[in-house]
C-alpha cells in the first residue's frame, strides 16, 4: 500500500532534465524567445472566454460592471501566474502543475490536482465546443442556412420558442475532428501559431475601435447594477449586480485567462528561461488583460444588458455588431470565421494538455495503463484521446455551455491555489533548490493568491462548489479505490 505523502526525487527530476538537456536527441531545442513565449500564451487564451463567456457573465452576473470582474480576475492570474513561473524554473520539464506538486506536496496533492486538471483541460475543451458551435450557426446564417435548435442544444436548454435541446451536434463534431487530428499528431506550428495570434488580436482591436464610436451612454449610465436576483430563462438563479454580481463575473470570465500557464509547460524550450518566463507568463496576461476589458467595456456599451439575456444570448459579438454597427456587416463575417478558427486553436491546445497529463499519471501507475499505450505509426497516445473524446464529447454533446465553463473556472481556480501554497511550502522543504526565478515577496504574492481565487471561488456560487466537491469525491474514490495500490512510486516492487 503506498505512502499518501511519498514523492518523487526532486533532485532526479532536475538531473532527468539536465540530461536531456545535454542528449540532443531527447531534449526539445531551445528556441523560444520572450516573445515567441508570449504569443504562445496569446494563442492559448484568447478564446470562448473572451467572445461567449463575457456577455454570459454581463447579462447574468455583473452588467456592464463585468470589466471589473476581469480586473480582479487578472489580479488573481498574475498572482499565480508568479507562483507558476518559479515552479516551471525550478523543475523545468515539459509538465503541468500534475508533474510540480508530485514532487514537492506527495503523491495524494499530486493526484488532486492531476484529477482537478480534468475540469480544466477536458470540459475547458467541452466549454469552447459549444461556444463554436453557437458561432457555426451564424456562419450558416450568412448562408441563409441553421441547424435546428433541438440538434445544437442540449436537453437542459430550451428556446424562447419554448423548443427543448436533444444533443450538440456541431459542439460533439468538433471535438472528434480535433481528436481525430491529435492522434494524426500535430505539432501547431510556431508560424501557424503566429497567424492565429494575429487574427486574433486583430478582430479583437477591430472590434474595439470600430465600436466605440457605437457605444450607446445609456447602456453604461447604471454601471454597477444594484445587487438583485436575476432568473434566467432556465430558469436558474444568479446574484446580479453589487459585490456578489462582480466577484460571480470575475469566477465566469476568469475562463478568459486559463492558457496562460501553457507558458510555463514551454521552460525546456524556452531560450532563457530564467528572464523569459515570467516575461512570457505576465506579459501575455498584461496584454490579454487590457484588450479584454477595452473589449468588454465597448461590448456592454454597444448591446444592451437585455440583448445578452434574450436574443444575443449565442453569437454575441457578431450579433452586437449586426444589430448596432451599422455599415459593419463585414466585420460581423470576418469576427465568425476568425472566432471558428480561434476556438479550434484553444480545443486542440486543451485536449493535448489533457492527454499529456494523463500520460504522465499513466506512466506513474496512478492511472491505467491504457492512457500511455502509443500508437504505433503516429507515437501519440491514441486509445488516451479516444477516451477523453467520449468523455468530453458527452459534455459538449449534452450539458450547457454555462454549466461546463463555470466547473472549468472553478476546477482551475482550485488548481492555482494549490500551486500558490505548493511554493510557499517548497520554500519552507527545500530552500536549497537553485530557483531559476523566484516568485517575488514570498508569502505575500501566493496568499493573496489564494485569497484572490478563493474570492473567486465563493462568487461562482453552490452550485459550483457542489460540482467541485463530488467531483473530488469520484477523484478519492478512485486513488484510494485504485492508484494507491498501482503507483509505481509507492509500490516498488509491483
Ligand atoms: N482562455 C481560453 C478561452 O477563453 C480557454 O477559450
Amino acid at each position: 500500500m503506498g505512502n499518501l505523502f511519498i514523492k518523487k526525487d526532486i533532485y532526479l527530476l532536475t538531473k532527468e532534465a539536465d540530461e536531456n538537456d545535454i542528449d540532443d536527441e531527447k531534449s526539445l531545442k531551445r528556441t523560444l524567445t520572450a516573445g515567441n513565449l508570449i504569443a504562445l500564451g496569446i494563442g492559448a487564451i484568447i478564446g470562448a472566454g473572451l467572445f461567449v463567456r463575457t456577455a454570459a457573465a454581463a447579462a447574468n452576473n455583473a452588467g456592464p460592471s463585468v470589466t471589473i470582474g476581469f480586473i480582479i480576475a487578472a489580479i488573481g492570474c498574475a498572482l499565480a501566474g508568479l507562483c507558476y513561473a518559479e515552479f516551471a524554473s525550478m523543475i523545468p520539464i515539459a509538465g503541468s502543475a500534475y508533474t510540480y506538486s508530485y514532487a514537492t506536496m506527495g503523491e495524494f496533492m499530486a493526484w488532486i490536482i492531476g484529477w482537478d486538471l480534468v475540469l480544466e483541460y477536458a470540459l475547458g475543451a467541452a466549454t469552447v465546443g459549444i461556444a463554436w458551435s453557437e458561432y457555426l450557426n451564424k456562419l450558416l446564417e450568412y448562408v441563409s442556412m441553421h441547424i435546428p435548435y433541438e440538434w445544437c442544444h442540449s436537453p437542459f436548454e430550451t428556446s424562447t420558442l419554448g423548443i427543448t435541446g436533444i444533443m450538440n451536434i456541431p459542439a460533439l463534431f468538433i471535438i472528434l475532428l480535433l481528436s481525430l487530428l491529435l492522434i494524426r499528431g500535430t505539432k501547431e506550428s510556431a508560424w501557424v501559431n503566429g497567424i492565429i495570434v494575429i487574427t486574433k488580436v486583430a478582430i479583437v482591436i477591430l472590434f474595439i475601435v470600430f465600436g466605440w464610436s457605437f457605444m450607446n451612454p445609456i447602456n453604461h449610465a447604471n454601471y454597477i447594477p444594484e445587487a438583485t436576483v436575476y432568473v434566467d430563462s432556465q430558469g436558474v438563479d444568479h446574484n446580479y449586480g453589487g459585490i456578489m454580481g462582480i466577484l460571480g463575473a470575475a469566477g465566469v470570465v476568469f475562463f478568459a485567462f486559463i492558457g496562460f500557464d501553457a507558458v510555463s509547460t514551454a521552460a525546456q524550450e524556452s531560450k532563457n528561461p530564467k528572464r523569459d518566463m515570467p516575461i512570457g507568463i505576465l506579459g501575455s496576461l498584461a496584454i490579454c488583460t487590457v484588450l479584454y476589458i477595452l473589449f468588454a467595456h465597448v461590448l456592454t456599451g454597444v448591446a444592451t444588458i437585455d440583448d445578452f439575456r434574450n436574443q444575443g444570448k449565442e453569437a454575441s459579438i457578431a450579433y452586437a455588431i449586426k444589430t448596432y454597427m451599422t455599415g459593419y456587416d463585414w466585420l460581423a463575417k470576418l469576427v465568425t470565421v476568425a472566432i471558428l478558427a480561434g476556438f479550434s486553436s484553444v480545443i486542440l491546445v486543451m485536449l493535448m494538455g489533457q492527454s499529456r497529463v494523463f500520460y504522465s499519471m499513466s506512466c506513474d501507475g496512478l492511472i491505467p495503463p491504457v492512457f500511455s499505450v502509443l500508437h504505433k505509426k503516429f507515437r501519440t497516445p491514441y486509445k488516451s484521446n479516444l477516451i477523453f473524446f467520449v468523455f468530453v464529447g458527452s459534455f459538449a454533446a449534452f450539458v450547457p455551455g454555462d454549466i461546463v465553463g463555470d466547473m472549468t473556472s472553478i476546477g482551475t481556480l482550485f488548481a492555482f491555489i494549490l500551486v500558490c501554497a505548493g511554493v510557499m511550502i517548497l520554500r519552507k522543504t527545500n530552500p536549497e533548490i537553485h530557483r531559476n526565478f523566484k516568485t517575488p515577496l514570498v508569502p505575500l504574492v501566493p496568499i493573496l493568491g489564494m485569497i484572490v481565487c478563493l474570492a473567486m471561488i465563493f462568487g461562482l456560487g453552490w452550485p459550483n462548489w457542489s460540482r467541485l466537491l463530488i467531483w473530488l469525491a469520484i477523484g478519492m474514490i478512485i486513488y484510494f479505490g485504485y492508484s494507491r495500490n498501482h503507483s509505481k512510486l509507492g509500490n516498488p516492487k509491483k
